[in-house]
């Protein structure tokens, strides 16, 4: 679904489920061998869970993701931004420009995640390299879910390590609920940490990249914020609305037969929400290409809308906001090293760059 309204309607929607029990294709065994976006459907957890069940599972993330928890976590986020920065500064290349994506952007939001479940440095990487196949649609057939499998595999021995030896982290918190209560399988454990890795470092080091492509792209709304006259949230909500780091998320179902005017979606099909195309839906947005920050309110969808709104919502805004807001103090002068219209990820779930080279001055 491309269109602002119909998506957001039908992501609230009760006629509409997330559990692939309900899709016709996967019912009757018909997706393709290899499929790339099989593990999206079918992985335990969240994303893939109805009503009474998806409450439960997501009611024990949430407690580490309140507002009052995330806000708590704000010096740290500085802090790291601060050491990556200088980092980044270390890391230009003889040419002169350095990629902001890998320097950057991606480090932040992965040891924010990594700090959050208790995950070491190389466990980190491994994960990033891992995930990345599992988004790409370029990957050949079967390797998604070999990706998955050895996520699964990298999970199941952090579980291990932390049922030995506990520490103050959701993984131990999880566990915790898993062992005290019974409340959580060991498949649903493991489900719901490899969803948080995924989601919760590709989609923020997507957005901070889109975030950067605008603002460097329009230096009249640059001025804009660097002048105080917007605030970062709002280069926050416009790239959000613009440029959704999550281009397309699978799967929904319908339920019963549901009749949207001029199509009926016949009950047991599968629903795509693509949310890179409703922030561009020219019927809700006024000149809906423009990167434009002074629009308000940006009531978009990019971080869903509905049971299944995004978990990570204020820590993701927070990052954001945060390593922009840092990135543009410390290198006022930030640019482009090249005019090469940089290369889109090759992913359907992915909406971002592949690499984002920069000068720093
Ligand atoms: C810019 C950053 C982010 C964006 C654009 C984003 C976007 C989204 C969207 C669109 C959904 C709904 C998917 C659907 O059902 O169609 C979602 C759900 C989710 N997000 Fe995020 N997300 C971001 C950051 C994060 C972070 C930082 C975390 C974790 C710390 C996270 C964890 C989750 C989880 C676990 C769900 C599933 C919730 C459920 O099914 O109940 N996200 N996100």
């Amino acid at each position: 679904m491309s269109h602002h309204a119909t998506l957001q309607q039908l992501l609230a929607d009760p006629r509409v489920a997330k559990g692939p029990e309900h899709w016709t294709l996967y019912r009757e065994g018909r997706l393709p061998e290899g499929w790339p976006l099989m593990t999206f459907v079918t992985v335990p957890g969240l994303t893939t869970s109805d009503g009474a069940r998806h409450r439960r599972l997501r009611g024990l993330v949430t407690q580490a993701l309140t507002p009052r928890r995330v806000n708590e976590l704000a010096p740290a986020v500085r802090q790291r931004v601060l050491g990556l920065l200088d980092d980044l500064a270390g890391a230009v290349g003889p040419d002169g420009s350095v990629d902001l994506r890998s320097r950057f952007a991606y480090p932040l939001p992965m040891d924010v995640i990594g700090e959050l479940l208790g995950l070491r440095a190389e466990q980190q990487d491994r994960l990033h390299e891992l995930s990345d196949v599992l988004v790409s649609s370029s990957a050949v057939p079967g390797a998604s879910a070999a990706a998955a499998r050895d996520m699964a595999g990298l999970l199941a021995a952090l579980v291990a390590e932390k049922r030995a030896a506990p520490a103050d982290d959701l993984t131990s918190a999880l566990i915790a609920a898993r062992e005290e209560q019974d409340r959580l399988s060991e498949e649903e454990l493991i489900g719901i940490l490899l969803q948080l890795v995924v989601a919760g470092h590709e989609t923020t080091l997507n957005l901070v990249c889109n975030a950067v492509l605008g603002l460097l792209a329009h230096p009249d709304q640059l001025a804009l914020v660097l002048g105080g006259e917007v605030p970062w949230s709002a280069v926050v909500e416009e790239t959000l609305r613009r440029d959704s780091p999550v281009g397309h998320f699978p799967m929904r179902y319908a339920l019963e037969d549901i009749d949207l005017g001029e199509v009926v979606i016949p009950a047991g099909d599968g629903i795509l929400a693509s949310y890179a195309a409703a922030g561009r839906d020219p019927g809700h947005w006024e000149d809906a290409d423009r990167f434009d920050l002074t629009r308000s309110p940006i009531r978009h969808l990019s971080l869903g809308h509905g049971p299944h709104f995004c978990i990570g919502s204020v820590l993701a805004r927070l990052e954001a906001e945060t390593a922009l807001r840092e990135l543009f103090t410390r290198f006022p002068g930030l640019r482009r090293a090249d005019d090469v219209p940089p290369r889109p990820i090759a992913s359907f779930l992915s909406n971002s760059v592949s690499s984002l080279r920069v000068r720093l001055s």
